[in-house]
């Protein structure tokens, strides 16, 4: 295990190693965080840009780009929200089996899951070809900048001369003080509380979009902290939304940005629940669908 100063080090770490072992082309989804997208390309190798469908990253896609590894997440897609399907995680590992590809499996939000049982990692159907990262900064704080890279062996010294050479070492104290929180039971706690928390609020989210702007359906609503809000075909764009929003003191996301590949881009709006403090967060959610009863009337 190789812990970073957040996935953001992460990446950059894996790309170095990466880079090191030969691999020139990474593939990454497509939406995905672009500032994780920038970072990659700030390296030396070249990252493509993969579509997603409803079951996760396109693997017919994929294997026409022949990259050495693919970013991909599994448990809740970034930012639509989906898991991928069993069918396309088979697919997926077949392909990277059959290229001799690495895979890296961003468990970005996996602790907060409502709906449904977990869904297991990918990282436990071939630990020798897929690289699991894991963060605190969903169930902790981003500013804590911790995360956690699970390697298999044989690439295990690439990893780790790369974090060497990145910054030698994150902060021990921080490192301490999870385990500790993880020793004594208490982070276990704080997720099992959080998680009731943020189901209430993806609930009262849910039902107040369905009294006040039922044209937009609510997706990838089963886990994590955010839902995307795809847009009916009548109506305000995303940009003319996301404006008039603005005009109106409701800082709205669209999911523009996200695609690296316009071509890909399905109008939508990502809604993040986890940010407003718990007295705030009945206000804030009345000012977001006051806003978008405006822009999609009953
Ligand atoms: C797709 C994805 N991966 C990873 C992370 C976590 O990044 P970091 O650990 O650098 O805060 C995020 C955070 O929002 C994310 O959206």
């Amino acid at each position: 295990v190789v812990v970073c100063g957040g996935f953001a080090q992460g990446l950059t770490v894996l790309c170095r190693a990466l880079r090191s072992l030969g691999v020139s082309v990474v593939a990454m989804e497509d939406p995905w965080v672009p500032a994780h997208r920038s970072a990659a390309s700030a390296t030396p190798l070249t990252v493509v840009s993969v579509p997603v469908d409803g079951e996760g990253m396109r693997v017919d896609a994929l294997a026409t780009r022949s990259p050495g590894a693919a970013f991909v997440t599994p448990a809740h897609q970034c930012m639509l929200g989906m898991a991928m399907t069993p069918g396309r995680r088979a697919a997926l590992l077949r392909w990277a089996a059959d290229a001799g590809a690495i895979l890296v499996e961003d468990d970005y939000d996996g602790e907060f899951r409502y709906d449904r049982q977990p869904v297991g990692a990918l990282q436990g159907l071939d630990p020798e070809r897929v690289i699991y990262a894991g963060t605190a900064s969903k169930t902790l704080a981003p500013g804590l900048r911790l995360a956690w890279l699970v390697v298999p062996p044989q690439l295990a010294d690439a990893v780790v001369e790369a974090k060497r050479l990145t910054d030698g070492l994150s902060g021990a104290l921080d490192q301490l003080t999870l385990a500790d929180f993880i020793e004594s039971g208490g982070f276990d706690r704080h997720i099992r509380r959080m998680r009731l928390r943020y189901m209430r609020r993806r609930d009262l989210l849910v039902a107040a979009l369905a009294e006040r702007a039922p044209a937009l359906r609510p997706s990838g609503i089963a886990a994590g902290l955010h839902v995307i809000l795809s847009l009916p075909s009548h109506g305000p764009t995303e940009d003319e939304a996301v404006a008039h929003a603005a005009r109106r003191g409701v800082a709205l996301l669209g999911l523009g940005p996200f695609f690296a590949d316009r071509d890909n881009h399905v109008p939508g709006l990502v809604v993040g629940y986890g940010t407003p403090p718990e007295h705030g967060f009945e206000t804030a959610l009345r000012s977001l669908v006051d806003v978008l009863g405006e822009l999609w009337p009953v």
